[in-house]
């Protein structure tokens, strides 16, 4: 395993499409290796591949809290097969955006459809922070950051505050 580096605002790349997996083999297994183990270096609670740079469809995700034992999961090629009517709020935050946090409103549960570490298919249901952390993850698939759900103004205060500290750092 390795950690591998995070793209930030206004990286490029983060804008782009990631492209389907067509096998979940080993190469893959170490890529979702590598994102787990530079998602929990951040740490963070989410990543998706092209995070760090690598445009397929393929997230991991740890919603585990503190104090309890780690609860990794992978998600390959997501669909979103539904997602509910009714709305839910929360104050999103992205390793891509670093210490920016605003709220974002989004579909209160869905139902998913992805293969997982082993390539088999699942149907899930997802609600509350799963179902938050799922979309803002899923988002980031097709080039969307949550800063792009937030007013123009927002989103252009976010990457000047990023760049700024990019700077200072
Ligand atoms: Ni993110």
């Amino acid at each position: 395993m390795a950690l591998r580096e995070i793209l930030v605002v206004p990286d490029a790349r983060l804008k782009q499409v990631s492209q389907p997996v067509a096998t979940v083999d080993d190469d893959l297994r170490a890529l979702m290796d590598d994102m787990l183990e530079t998602m929990y270096a951040a740490p963070g609670i989410g990543l998706a591949a092209i995070q760090i740079g690598v445009p397929k469809r393929v997230i991991v995700m740890d919603l585990a809290r503190e104090g309890e034992d780690r609860q990794p999961r992978y998600f390959v090629n997501p669909e979103i097969l539904w997602a509910s009517d009714d709305t839910a709020p929360y104050e999103e935050g992205c390793l891509s955006v670093p210490e920016i946090y605003d709220e974002v409103e989004r579909p209160a549960r869905v139902k998913l459809r992805y293969l997982n570490y082993k390539g088999e298919q699942i149907e899930e249901d997802a609600e509350g922070l799963f179902a938050v952390c799922i979309q803002h993850e899923m988002d980031h698939l097709d080039g969307v950051l949550f800063i792009d759900h937030l007013s123009r103004l927002k989103r252009e205060q976010a990457i000047k505050k990023v760049k700024k500290q990019a700077k200072a750092a």
